[in-house]
């Protein structure tokens, strides 16, 4: 089948597939993983999921070469991450088998939804675990479920590579010291919806938060690692307990050393923006979007980021790496092969 999707204009929205993949725990036993081609869901109304946010979810891509070959980036690292957010959420941890298996299955069936190779698209991969047992005193649920959906995407943000404009708003933290910054939980994504949207309405995409207990130190953005480079060349990453270790900031961190950059994961001082001559955005959805500006109050920051600077080498390396251009040397493309139809 070939799918009539305008596969060079995708951006990042939700459209109904083939099918998405689902499995249900309980009893301490996962059910064998389910192919199913509705995209609706049945639920309790005592959800723990829907009324004290017992949820977690990850992001993960699948890539076709230009020999049509589908191809899931690190989908193990994702599995180690959302572990430990059900470890935090105290959810039941998926198995690797069960894991694997659900997402090979998936992935395979919606083949035709991969986009072509040389549209620049991928294939956006969201699992999800949610408590689905009724329960309504605060307690975990006893029953839960993971679904593995996908969707084809293009650049999250509009303009990709071209740059956009950030704000740090007063008012507004993302997550707590000792909170669960460091977890991929909906909640964090619900705390910043307010004011990702007061940030669009003046005209920034995207929000970068600073530490909540100092406000001397940055974080992350709403969606994504902060990257930065410095005049000397380095990459600088912040080192912080409140941020999400991102899977692609630490691919990029390998491939600067694998390059001879020098690598500074460390605390990093709001101050220090005036010394940074680059800053990107760095995740599964945002690639490595570039920053072009940072607005505090009445404070602006220019990056003249450039087509010659660091992160687009680094971009180009790691997009290069995951469609097959360039040697995956460090071993993190998984093979997901889809049988040829008569
Ligand atoms: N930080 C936040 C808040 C995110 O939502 C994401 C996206 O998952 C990231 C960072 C980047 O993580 P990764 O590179 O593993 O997608
Ligand atoms: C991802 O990059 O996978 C995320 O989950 C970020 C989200 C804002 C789309």
């Amino acid at each position: 089948m070939s799918l009539r999707l305008d596969w060079g204009k995708l951006g990042f929205k939700y459209m109904p597939t083939k099918c998405h993949i689902r499995s249900t725990w309980r009893g301490g036993r996962w059910s064998r993983p389910e192919l199913s081609k509705k995209d609706e869901l049945t639920l309790s109304i005592a959800a723990t999921c829907l009324h004290y946010g017992q949820a977690c979810f990850e992001g993960l891509k699948a890539f076709k070469d230009k020999d049509g070959r589908i191809r899931i980036f690190r989908p193990g690292e994702n599995l180690k991450r959302m572990n430990s957010t059900a470890d935090f959420l105290h959810c039941p941890r998926i198995p690797e088998d069960l894991y694997f298996d659900a997402l090979m299955k998936v992935v395979r069936e919606n083949a035709d939804y991969v986009p072509p190779y040389g549209t620049g698209g991928s294939l956006y991969i969201r699992p999800l675990l949610i408590g689905s047992g009724p329960t309504i005193g605060v307690s975990p649920s006893e029953e839960y479920t993971l679904l593995i959906l996908v969707i084809p995407v293009g650049p999250y943000y509009k303009g990709g590579m071209k740059g956009v404009k950030s704000v740090i708003l007063d008012g507004h933290d993302r997550t707590a010291p000792m909170g669960t910054g460091h977890v991929k939980v909906a909640g964090n994504y619900a705390a910043g919806l307010h004011p990702s949207i007061k940030a669009k309405k003046m005209g920034f995409p995207i929000v970068l938060y600073l530490d909540s207990k100092t406000r001397k130190y940055i974080d992350e953005f709403g969606t994504s690692n902060f990257i930065a480079v410095d005049r000397k060349g380095a990459y600088v990453t912040p080192d912080s307990s409140t941020i999400l270790p991102s899977i692609t900031n630490k691919s990029l961190i390998t491939i600067a050393k694998d390059m001879g950059v020098k690598v500074e994961r460390r605390p990093v001082r709001l101050a220090e923006l005036s010394k940074f001559v680059e800053v990107g955005a760095c995740g599964t959805a945002v690639v490595i979007t570039p920053v072009e500006t940072i607005k505090y109050n009445d404070r602006e920051w220019h990056f003249p980021n450039s087509d010659k600077g660091l992160l687009k080498s680094l971009h180009d390396r790691l997009v290069g790496i995951q469609f097959g251009e360039v040697e995956d040397k460090f071993g993190w493309l998984m093979d997901c092969p889809v049988k040829k139809r008569p």
